[in-house]
């Protein structure tokens, strides 16, 4: 018998289409997300792109678009199975933005007032000195965890993978669930958090859209080779040995690389066998020859987005069918029904 309803563990994360896929993305998020979908079968998977929360940053609506659908074509070039798991664009579940509402009623203010990514835009302000503290920092940026936090309650969620950053976010989702539950009784399901893993981009930082230091999933052959030629290395002569526990060109290539091609490149690192020169050229060769089915099928579905929109709309009435009989409990529980 399979696992259905209140037993069948939900799964659910989300990336905010701010720029386009890259390689951090698919280390930390859609690798183990699709991979753990293929090993539990009997779990609920719901992977969504939050495009509302993307609009604190994005302003430009062409760019908005081609975003959320950049999102949903690499979720699917990926290899994501629509049969054990529901992709969904968040803004066509309108449940979401009235939990969100409900949620914002039981949260403190000063709760919201702790969130890192608001405290260091305040930090920001004050280090340029600016008189207002909050300027330049909407109303989006500031309630950006609520509208988290209804995205993973609105399904009675018990794991959120996602990237470190994320934590006090899943956290705060945590924290408002149990807001709302002693004003309302034990409606929401608490959940937990899986920290997914992350590797370094171009200037060694953690890869990362807002850093600008991304290697792009889809990107053609040549300019996956620009990219991985702007990796910052160290002036370490071809011949001498390298430390591939601190080379961001090894970081990166054994996540795409087989075990025994890294384990080959970690002696050559070692007895200095590589130079930074061929480093770049394989981990470019690795790059192209392994995301080469991904790209063409990523393509293929951006050429024409109308099957990306059938994708959208079949998502979106699924886990609205999910959301419906929690909604209606929350909606009795404040006594609208
Ligand atoms: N905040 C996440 C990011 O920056 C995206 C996100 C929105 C999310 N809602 C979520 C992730 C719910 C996990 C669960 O990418």
């Amino acid at each position: 018998m399979t696992a259905s309803g209140a037993d069948r563990k939900v799964v659910l994360t989300a990336l905010k289409p701010t720029g386009e896929a890259h390689a951090g993305n698919y280390v930390g998020m859609f690798r183990p997300a699709l991979s753990s979908a293929s090993e539990h079968p009997e779990y609920q998977f719901l992977y969504f792109i939050a495009d509302y929360h993307a609009l604190t940053k994005v302003r430009d609506p062409e760019r908005f678009r081609h975003l959320c659908y950049d999102n949903a074509a690499a979720w699917i070039a990926l290899g994501l199975d629509t049969h054990n798991a529901i992709l969904y664009r968040q803004s066509d579940v309108p449940e979401v933005f009235e939990l969100a509402w409900l949620l914002s009623c039981v949260t403190p203010k000063g709760l919201m007032n702790r969130a890192h990514a608001y405290k260091a835009a305040v930090a920001a302000n004050r280090r340029r000195s600016l008189a207002e503290e909050d300027a330049g920092i909407n109303m989006g940026l500031y309630n950006y965890p609520i509208l988290m936090a209804a995205d993973i309650l609105l399904f009675q969620t018990d794991l959120v993978p996602v990237g470190k950053d994320q934590v006090q976010h899943v956290e705060f989702a945590r924290d408002i669930a149990g807001s709302f539950n002693s004003a309302y009784g034990p409606l929401l399901k608490l959940p937990q958090h899986v920290v997914g893993e992350t590797i370094p981009g171009l200037d060694g930082r953690k890869m990362s859209a807002s850093l600008g230091n991304t290697i792009p999933l889809f990107a053609p052959p040549e300019e996956l080779r620009k990219r991985v030629y702007q990796v910052r290395t160290d002036s370490s002569a071809p011949d001498a040995p390298k430390d591939p526990t601190t080379s961001t060109l090894f970081l990166i290539y054994e996540q795409f690389a087989t075990a025994q091609q890294t384990q080959a490149m970690r002696e050559r690192y070692l007895a200095g066998r590589v130079s930074w020169e061929e480093a770049k050229r394989e981990l470019s060769d690795i790059l192209a020859a392994s995301l080469a089915g991904p790209r063409r099928l990523y393509h293929h579905l951006m050429s024409d987005t109308r099957q990306l929109d059938e994708a959208f709309a079949e998502g979106g009435r699924r886990a609205r069918t999910l959301a419906g009989p929690l909604m209606e409990r929350v909606r009795k529980a404040i006594g609208r029904l």
